[in-house]
């Protein structure tokens, strides 16, 4: 990989890329205590479902070695971000685990691994020539090593197949255009850049071929919550007959959730909307940061268990 990695833990200290500065700016910012971390979260210094879940198990371990209150340093983390169920997922391990420090580097250590078998499980998905769209960022920055969605297109293009890789900019933050876009040029492959509207129109002239995105949930019954937007890439892949396909590791299924819809979605400040454009004065402004794609529209679920075609085989992912 190309990119620096979003988190370091070197000497028992926290660094976190700030992605809010990519491209423009490499910085790494040092987080000190649980709530620097949960506030580095909340304000998507460090963000994408996996690397919160890492850097908020992180944000235990340094509340573990200070002494500070377990229970309240774990309220704190959770509360940054409401949808994606790795961040609450790392922090129950880390508090239920002896040694909070061993149990986060253990954490981020299983991320890797299992981003490489995502890529084993979605390969196959993939030969040379084709069109492939992606939305957000489900790649090494959102993730500890190839990504989740990126991870099929890494191991495709590290085997010779040429790819053309469609990126949509992901309004209103843009991880598309300023991550995606990034780092997979960065390695080397072929990348395209497009307005989010656009995708529809690549589909019906035959560009994209197949559609992988990310997950931030993924419920009992195979809803996908991600990125706001996935459900009208999945729309649109359905009518024009192109497969969709969500690629995601074990702690993103969340078997205590029925279905998408009693998912929380995160409404975000409406200024990350109007800026640089500000609306006019007394024009509403809503910012919801995820969306839910039914399962029905979903082709296939890339794990790191296996590449399922059903939602009844996403059960194989539930703990225990
Ligand atoms: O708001 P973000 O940037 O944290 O949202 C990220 C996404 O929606 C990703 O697609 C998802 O987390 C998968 S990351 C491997």
């Amino acid at each position: 990989m190309k990119v620096p990695p979003s988190i370091r833990w070197q000497e028992g200290r926290l660094w976190l890329l700030d992605q809010r500065r990519l491209p423009a700016e490499v910085v790494y910012v040092e987080r000190k205590n649980a709530a620097e971390v949960a506030d580095a979260i909340a304000r998507m210094q460090v963000r994408g479902a996996p690397a919160i879940g890492v850097a908020a198990a992180y944000g235990m371990a340094l509340a573990g070695r200070a002494g500070h209150d377990p229970e309240a340093a774990a309220a704190t983390l959770v509360a940054a971000r409401p949808t994606a169920s790795n961040l609450a997922w790392a922090v129950n391990r880390v508090l239920a685990a002896a040694d909070p420090v061993r149990e986060a580097e253990a954490i981020h250590r299983e991320d890797v691994a299992m981003c490489r078998a995502i890529g084993a499980h979605g390969v196959g998905l993939l030969r040379d020539g084709m069109g492939v769209l992606t939305h957000c960022n489900a790649g090494a920055l959102a993730v500890s090593a190839l990504g989740t969605a990126t991870a099929p297109m890494y191991l495709a293009h590290e085997a010779g197949a040429h790819l053309r890789v469609f990126v949509d900019e992901t309004r209103p933050v843009l991880q598309g255009a300023r991550l995606t876009a990034w780092e997979l040029s960065e390695a080397g492959l072929d990348v395209t850049l497009i307005c989010d509207g656009m995708a529809a129109h690549l589909m019906a002239e035959g560009a994209v071929d197949l559609v992988i995105t990310g997950a931030d949930r993924v419920t009992a019954n195979g809803d996908v919550v991600n990125k706001i937007g996935t459900r009208g890439l999945a729309i649109a892949a359905g009518y024009h007959g192109v497969p969709f396909y969500a690629a995601f590791p074990s702690s993103t299924f969340d078997p205590a959730t029925a279905v998408g819809a009693d998912v929380e979605i995160e409404e975000r400040n409406p200024d990350e909307v109007t800026d640089p454009i500000p609306a006019a004065p007394g024009v509403r402004v809503r910012n919801p940061a995820f969306d839910v794609t039914p399962a029905e529209l979903v082709t296939g679920w890339i794990t790191d268990r296996g590449l399922f075609s059903k939602p009844a085989e996403l059960g194989v992912l539930a703990p225990g």
